[in-house]
């Protein structure tokens, strides 16, 4: 460098200062066609500002200004030549009015294969009304399409994120590694069907911090080979709560590992926090999991392992378990339940749950302690405990 003639200096500082502007790729969808009337479809025009992020060797961001856009179903692929994809939304992404056209595909905005996405705010209005009203009348009716997907991917943040009205699931985490969500609002009516909140599976080092879940169906749910899950301050309710399962679906299956709760405030919900699997035979497990510094407030089962888990009990499997339960600590548990059994461990006769911990839980029924029952349980209590402990 000492030896450099003079001449290349300003070409070193422009060719610098040009790498440092490409730094910061930012492309506005408008630019691409999109058109914020809430009427035009604009899924093109995002796809190609995607094609244009993905393909750059530098971080870049695509830019939604405010305005209702409309979306049909749309795939974000990677793998990119970036690991550094932002988007910053300042408007709402509408799907249309009619059901049917998202309804049949199993994703309304998926991301598959990538690594290192953003989302900063938003909202994302899936319209999903019209579909639960066709379940509820027994028609026949597509299954619906999840709002936001990632698959198959790592280190993705989702942040001040609001999702409306989902078909189906609000946020699906599949398939993924390092995933940190926080402040996301998921608002749809109690009575959605299948609108889980965030579902997670077969992922691990998932993070979800400082949100607010309203919902027909559970506010988090935990699926098959779920491990390393950090779930922080969150509000549930209405809804079905927190859940692990339903696990033991199929014969060979993930198990559930290290999972914590913790600070969480559940309000009329129909469970609190819930291990549930199906009674059949399956390699599935939950493990080392932790629900700590919870609030239940009206809550009708507000802590509950169900090992026979059948809804409606059409066509139950009706054998027994196989997936064993261990290590789960309930610490600092109090509020109100809605009906007279606030505890109820109801396990696997082959796989006893095993080192179950109660601390500190005190959980009442019309002002008085409310009861607990235990099936093949054993554990330890310490603290004040109740309903008094049946392990
Ligand atoms: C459990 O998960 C947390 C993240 O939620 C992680 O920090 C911790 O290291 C994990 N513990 C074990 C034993 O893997």
């Amino acid at each position: 460098m000492a030896t450099l003639p003079p001449l290349f200096l300003p070409l070193i500082l422009f060719l610098s200062f040009n790498s440092s502007l490409a730094a910061l790729l930012n492309l506005n969808v408008l630019s691409f066609g999109a058109k914020p009337d809430g009427t035009t479809d604009s899924t093109n025009a995002f796809l190609s500002a995607w094609t244009r992020a993905c393909a750059s060797t530098n971080p870049a961001t695509i830019y939604v200004p405010k305005g209702r856009f409309l979306l049909r179903s749309v795939n974000f692929r990677g793998k990119c030549n970036n690991n550094a994809i932002s988007f910053r939304i300042d408007g709402t992404l509408v799907a249309p009015v009619d059901y049917r056209i998202i309804g049949k595909a199993d994703n309304w905005i998926s991301f598959q294969y990538v690594d290192g996405v953003s989302i900063y705010g938003g909202k994302l209005d899936a319209k999903g009304t019209g579909l639960w009203a066709c379940k509820n009348s027994g028609k026949a009716c597509p299954s619906g399409a999840t709002t936001l997907s990632f698959s198959n991917s790592k280190n993705v943040v989702v942040d001040r994120l609001t999702s409306l009205n989902s078909q189906m699931f609000h946020i699906v985490i599949n398939g993924c590694h390092n995933v940190k969500m926080q402040g996301v609002t998921v608002i749809a009516s109690g009575n959605s069907p299948n609108t889980d909140g965030i579902h997670v599976q077969l992922s691990s080092g998932v993070t979800i911090l400082n949100s607010n879940i309203q919902t027909g169906d559970d506010c988090i749910s935990i699926g098959p080979g779920a491990t390393n899950l950090w779930i922080e301050k969150i509000t549930c309710g209405p809804g079905h709560g927190i859940s692990i399962g339903s696990l033991g679906k199929d014969q060979n299956e993930a198990g559930v590992q290290n999972v914590t709760v913790k600070t969480a405030k559940f309000m009329g919900t129909q469970n609190g926090v819930r291990i549930k699997s199906w009674a059949r035979p399956s390699s599935g497990f939950a493990r080392n999991i932790v629900f700590q510094h919870i609030v239940m407030k009206n809550v009708e089962n507000p802590i509950v392992i169900d090992q026979n888990y059948c809804p409606g009990n059409n066509n139950c499997p009706d054998q027994v378990s196989g997936v064993k339960v261990s290590n789960v600590r309930y610490q600092d548990i109090h509020g109100t339940s809605a009906t007279q059994v606030a505890v109820k461990f109801d396990c696997s006769a082959k796989h006893p749950c095993s080192g179950i911990r109660l601390e500190e839980v005190k959980l009442t029924y019309k002002n008085e302690v409310a009861e607990a029952s235990c099936k093949h349980a054993a554990g330890t209590i310490s603290g004040v405990v109740q309903p008094t402990s049946c392990l």
